[in-house]
């Protein structure tokens, strides 16, 4: 589509569709031109028929990066109410993702980071190349998970390793994303869109309307949960602009040094 700059979206054979993300410049980092286009594309797909749209696989250009997260730069100058309202556009672009009736496979090729890691979660399941790299760096920044993280990687991961991984802001590879059951397998960078399409075969071969109606009901039993914590989430978001740390923490990564945090 000739409308849209920072992403592809591309129907392949037999109806399965490709969303990528596309400014490798900024490693695919979410800015709200980029959410938006996510949002636009997402509403085609989503007024399809299964004979036209059957599986949707999301990845990232280049062979470094799946998204490295919400465009720091964007945010560095959001004041706490606009910084609330990003966090509710990524947020209610990725919910799009799940309501989506057609599966939705992430196919991370490389870092996975913040909103990009958020980005992977919200997809129905992740296949990941063995360099890919997944975290939460938000704390790094001053920040918290915005685009609804602190509610998915608990559901990924569980509590006690969400907690951890949030507050540490650690990367995890590959294989130890597979290890905690974030991925469902790790592939050599070559292999990995091949081995998303052997997935994707299987899932075409099945009825696209039993396969539909079972995303649904698996995300309406966890949506409930996820639904509450993310306003709550999406509000904390905006309040932690108004401290001098998260000033700090972005002026920090643009201006590549390291940020003095001072706890206000
Ligand atoms: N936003 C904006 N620009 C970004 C970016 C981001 N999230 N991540 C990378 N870039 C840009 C860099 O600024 C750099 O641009 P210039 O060439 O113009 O300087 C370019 O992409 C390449 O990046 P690096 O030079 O940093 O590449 P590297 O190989 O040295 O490091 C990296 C790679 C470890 C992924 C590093 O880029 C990085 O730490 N990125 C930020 C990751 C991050 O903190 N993500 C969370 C964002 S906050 C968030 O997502 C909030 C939310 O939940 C809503």
């Amino acid at each position: 589509n000739a409308d849209f700059q920072n992403i592809k979206l591309e129907k392949k054979e037999n109806a399965v569709w490709f969303l990528t993300l596309n400014r490798p410049q900024a490693l695919n980092a979410l800015n709200s031109q980029t959410l938006n286009e996510i949002g636009d594309a997402l509403r085609q797909l989503s007024e399809m028929d299964y004979d036209n749209a059957k599986v949707l696989v999301v990845t990232g250009s280049g062979e470094k990066a799946f998204v490295a997260g919400a465009d720091i730069k964007e945010m560095s100058d959001l004041n706490a109410d606009q910084a609330q309202a990003f966090a509710q556009k990524g947020q209610s672009v990725f919910h799009e993702l799940n309501l989506l009736k057609i599966p939705v496979i992430a196919a991370v090729n490389g870092f996975a980071l913040g909103g990009g890691c958020e980005l992977a979660l919200a997809c129905d399941f992740i296949i990941a190349s063995e360099n890919a790299k997944f975290g939460l760096p938000e704390v790094s920044l001053g920040l918290i998970p915005g685009f609804g993280g602190t509610a998915r990687l608990l559901g990924a991961v569980g509590l006690r390793k969400a907690r951890e991984l949030t507050f540490t802001g650690e990367m995890l590879s590959a294989a130890e994303a597979y290890r905690l059951g974030l991925v469902s397998a790790v592939v050599p960078q070559a292999e990995l869109i091949p081995t998303v399409m052997k997935k994707v075969e299987m899932i075409l071969v099945k009825s696209a309307v039993a396969v539909g109606l079972s995303k649904k009901s698996i995300n309406e039993a966890y949506d409930l949960e996820v639904e509450k914590a993310l306003s709550n989430e999406a509000e904390i978001f905006g309040s932690i602009f108004e401290s001098v740390d998260s000033k700090e923490g972005m002026a920090a990564f643009l201006e590549k040094r390291k940020p003095t945090f001072i706890g206000k």
